[in-house]
């Protein structure tokens, strides 16, 4: 048994104790460690932002129920089979999509998550950055390793938006869903953006990495002026007083994440399209595409399988899109 997985056993019976104290006989019995070696691990619980407290006479106990963000924390949560099992946890780092790039080129498995409490330089799309700051959100890299063609890529990014949906789902908020291709709205502001990046060659895919940002204990002072008008969090939208656990919406997301990846490679991408739609905010609607090929004014009129978009300009042209930025906005 690996050091780090007697820490995670140590922590769920701590836990299963609400509060009281539990012997080190007891845990050292249970988990066949040395009292020493519990000593170590108790060590690894308060790095991670534990409360605990020791007795000579009485063992040890934990003193808060909240759980702390980290790797502990949020691999409690998961019921995955491999997604997130090996996950790194980082205190700050520029991007976890950089720092998962370079764990894929080291050769690290399918389903290795990174997740940062900050990033300095956060990314988003079309070359932009991404606010991530301290305390405040889920900012989570995922890596995939499909038998996929390069074309095909692109329907696993509305899959990560479709998992994150469900997570959002039971919080019940008004006005939440996808804007295509992925990015999470509410009441038209995001919420969550997610940033796909991949190595591949001519007709194989070496490596997909899905960046999610997801925003979520922001109170409005945290947004700079330039971003209050686009952008929310969890908490300001539902108008409850009261932060959200973020250990729990990480492990959730990767729960899906897997859920649905795996959907994918069963069902293919029509699958993750009935999905996406409901909770389509786009279909339907007047929208502006920008894309490399300029910008057009339409209707988006639906989702061909493969995860494209139809959009019927106004002389009556059918355009299928397969990436680009749309606006809700001033239309
Ligand atoms: C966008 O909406 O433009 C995409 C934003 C993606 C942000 C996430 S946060 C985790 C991961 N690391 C990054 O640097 N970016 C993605």
């Amino acid at each position: 048994m690996t050091h780090k997985d007697t820490s995670k056993e140590m922590l769920a019976i701590l836990q299963k104790a609400s509060g009281n104290y539990v012997s080190g006989e007891y845990l050292s019995q249970c988990l066949g460690i040395t009292r020493a070696a519990i000593w170590k691990r108790m060590a690894v619980l308060k790095k991670e932002g534990f409360v605990i407290e020791a007795s000579t006479r009485k063992g040890y106990r934990l003193c808060e129920q909240t759980r702390p963000y980290g790797r502990l924390s949020v691999q409690q949560g998961l019921v995955t089979r491999s997604f997130g099992r090996e996950l790194k946890f980082l205190e700050t780092v520029d991007s976890t999509n950089n720092y998962l790039k370079q764990m894929a080129y080291e050769g690290a498995p399918e389903g290795t998550v990174v997740l940062a409490d900050e990033q300095t330089a956060g990314r988003g799309r079309l070359g932009r950055s991404f606010l991530s700051s301290p305390g405040k959100g889920i900012w989570m890299s995922l890596l995939l390793r499909p038998e996929l063609h390069p074309s095909q890529v692109h329907s696993l990014t509305l899959a990560a938006s479709v998992a994150v949906a469900r997570v959002l789902e039971p919080l019940n908020i008004p006005g939440c869903g996808i804007k295509w291709p992925n990015d999470i709205l509410i009441g038209g502001k995001k919420v969550c953006g997610i940033l796909t990046e991949m190595s591949a060659e001519m007709d194989r895919v070496a490596w997909v990495i899905i960046g999610i940002g997801l925003n979520v204990n922001h109170t409005a002072q945290d947004f700079p002026e330039d971003l209050k008008e686009l952008a929310t969090s969890l908490y300001l939208s539902r108008g409850i007083d009261e932060f959200l656990e973020r250990s729990s919406l990480a492990a959730n997301m990767i729960n899906q994440l897997e859920e649905i990846y795996l959907n994918y490679l069963e069902k293919g991408s029509s699958w993750v399209v009935e999905q996406w739609k409901k909770y389509n905010l786009t279909l339907g609607k007047r929208v502006r595409l920008i894309s490399t090929a300029g910008e057009m004014v339409g209707c988006a009129e639906d989702l061909l399988p493969d995860g494209r978009l139809i959009l019927v300009d106004d002389s009556r042209q059918r355009h299928e899109v397969l990436s680009g930025e749309i606006s809700l906005r001033e239309l």
